[in-house]
């Protein structure tokens, strides 16, 4: 998939050896200020919104497609966004890996793969033992959000959501500026919109304490 040549993705792509575990990050982005995650980035449009309206605020996207995670650095790069890093990896795993307790404020997933066939459900994201993590990593007060296209993948979203205890239910406050209609202005989003197709977003807290 080459979608640019000649990308230069430092210093926004981060390669993390294994054996560094849980990260700290104001070794990464110098500074402690809130810190927000973004999983399957792609081409890092959110990303890049949401860095440009809050520059008080660090952004790390996970994207699984090395052309789009290399892709998402260089742009990010381009423009600036100091703020923001791209890593290229599954996230599952990543988070589980390098993301401390207690870290996150906000958790993004938008129009995550809908795995339609009955067979590939367990690969879908969102699942019971993904919420414990969720759960592990958002400081309190720390928000999730998830938009799909996907009517199935949301009903299966809305019942893992109703069996789990360790988030509440929250309004679902678009983090950023978008065009009439968009929720959340990502690529995904844009092209569902144009063909007509109807999203749904959701979003759970984690209380404070
Ligand atoms: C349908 S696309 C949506 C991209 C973007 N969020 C948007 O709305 O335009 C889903 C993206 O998630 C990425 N992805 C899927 N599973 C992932 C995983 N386990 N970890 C990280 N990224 C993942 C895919 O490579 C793909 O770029």
């Amino acid at each position: 998939m080459a979608l640019r040549p000649n990308l230069i993705v430092e210093p926004i792509l981060l390669e993390i050896p294994v054996e560094q575990g849980r990260l700290n990050f104001l070794d990464i982005f110098g500074n402690t200020h809130p810190v927000e995650l973004e999983i399957g980035s792609g081409k890092g449009t959110f990303l890049l919104a949401a860095a440009k309206a809050d520059p008080a605020s660090n952004f790390i996207g996970i994207e699984w497609a090395g052309a789009y995670a290399n892709f998402a650095a260089d742009r990010l790069r381009r423009h600036g966004m100091l703020n923001c890093r791209m890593v290229r990896a599954d996230a599952n795993w990543w988070i589980r890996c390098h993301v401390p307790d207690a870290s996150i404020s906000a958790l993004h997933v938008y129009f995550p793969d809908p795995w339609p066939k009955s067979r590939h459900h367990k690969r879908r994201l969102i699942q019971p033992a993904f919420l414990n993590e969720v759960v592990r990593i958002l400081a309190p007060g720390g928000i999730l959000r998830v938009v799909t296209d996907h009517a199935g993948y949301f009903e299966h979203i809305q019942q893992v959501f109703g069996g789990f205890n360790g988030l509440m239910p929250h309004e679902f406050d678009s983090p950023v500026q978008t065009a009439d209609g968009l929720v959340v202005g990502t690529n995904f989003e844009k092209k569902y919109q144009a063909e007509k197709r109807s999203t749904h977003a959701i979003a759970m807290i984690k209380p404070a304490i």
